[in-house]
């Protein structure tokens, strides 16, 4: 096992006056064993910071340590990494015992070894009885186990994740992600884990990088992200619904933005008198879309508390010790 060090890592695509750069100097030690999350958008730059990482892409500038190794100019196969895909990328004519065994033969690990390593993968994932099947006949969540197993056969120091729940649906995905957190419990293996739902890295993450187009906006436990976030960005996208984000609230600040999560909003006979546009249920609770002068607000509350009618004036009181306030100019957390 290993810690993970980046450094100032830029990425630039293309050369001299056409080259784009897409990662602009990302910093984190990623603890031995830690299991840690990148989170952001499509396009943010996740999987670029990844393959820098498996060495599937250049590194343009910093500097990147596996324990105490630099590795900026080390190929994959010597770096000790195993990467997970969304796509599984088997090889749909060998048996998942040779997919997940391929590796260690190419490796010329010794068969009796490779037997073990692949029987223990298995029986830590439950793909015993699935081993002389072909990719083709089983679930995309079996698939995506399979995928596992040829990562863990590998034992490598880090283990490197792509967005590897994507292509399952949301029942399947729920499940993969507790049985990802059983397996690292078990083995204990230091991962970089991308995904770009939130909910996925808020349940997976021991800590969560946030990415936005290319910088490092945030980097703590799901904890301190949601409850601390560092710009206005972290705030409206961790979170479902988003932090609200008001220039002109009463009792704001000049020059910068108040930020009250849906939840910290309570509705009563005292607080901000509001006008209610919409009103969706969401099984347990309910949320309330509010107007405030000009600007929009969500209230998250409970389904016992009843549907206020649309367009009647309601009121709720911001929590005041859960009041965000951001610099308007730059998005920073004051
Ligand atoms: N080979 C490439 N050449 C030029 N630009 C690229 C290349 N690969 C990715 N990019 C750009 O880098 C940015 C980050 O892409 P990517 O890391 O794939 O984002 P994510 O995984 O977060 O969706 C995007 O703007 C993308 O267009
Ligand atoms: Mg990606």
């Amino acid at each position: 096992m290993a810690s993970l060090s980046l450094r100032n890592i830029v990425k630039r695509y293309g050369i001299g006056s056409k080259a784009v750069q897409v990662i602009h100097g990302v910093n984190a030690e990623v603890k031995d064993g830690e299991f840690v999350v990148i989170v952001g958008p499509s396009g943010c730059g996740k999987s670029t910071l990844l393959r820098m990482v498996a060495g599937l892409e250049e590194i343009s500038g910093g500097e990147l340590r596996i324990g105490d190794r630099v590795v900026n100019d080390l190929e994959p196969a010597q770096r000790d990494i195993a990467m997970v895909f969304q796509n599984y990328a088997l090889y749909p004519h060998m048996t998942n015992f040779e997919n997940m065994a391929y590796g260690l033969k190419i490796a010329k690990v010794p068969k009796e070894e490779i037997q073990a390593r692949v029987d223990k993968a298995a029986k830590i994932l439950e793909l015993g009885h699935l081993l002389q099947r072909k990719p083709r006949e089983l679930s995309g969540g079996q698939r995506q186990r399979v995928a596992m197993g040829r990562a863990i056969v590998r034992q490598p120091q880090v283990f490197l994740f792509d967005e590897p729940l994507s292509n399952l649906d949301a029942k399947l995905r729920a499940q993969t992600r507790l049985e990802i957190q059983k397996l690292h419990r078990e083995l204990g293996i230091t991962s970089l884990f991308v995904t770009h739902d939130q909910v996925e890295a808020m349940t997976l993450a021991e800590r969560m990088i946030v990415m936005n187009a290319g910088n490092m906006e945030q980097f703590g436990t799901p904890e301190e992200v949601y409850s601390r976030p560092a710009t206005t960005f972290v705030a409206s996208f961790i979170g479902s619904p988003p932090m609200n984000l008001l220039k002109n609230a009463p009792g704001g600040r000049p020059g910068s933005i108040l930020g009250i999560r849906p939840e910290h909003l309570d509705v009563g006979d005292s607080g901000w008198a509001l006008q209610v546009e919409t009103v969706e249920l969401l099984g347990a609770e309910r949320l309330v879309h509010a107007r405030l002068g000009d600007e929009m607000l969500i209230i998250r509350t409970h389904e016992d508390q009843g549907a206020p009618a649309i367009g009647s004036t309601i009121h709720a009181q911001p929590r005041e010790d859960r009041l965000h306030w951001f610099d308007a100019q730059t998005g920073q957390r004051q």
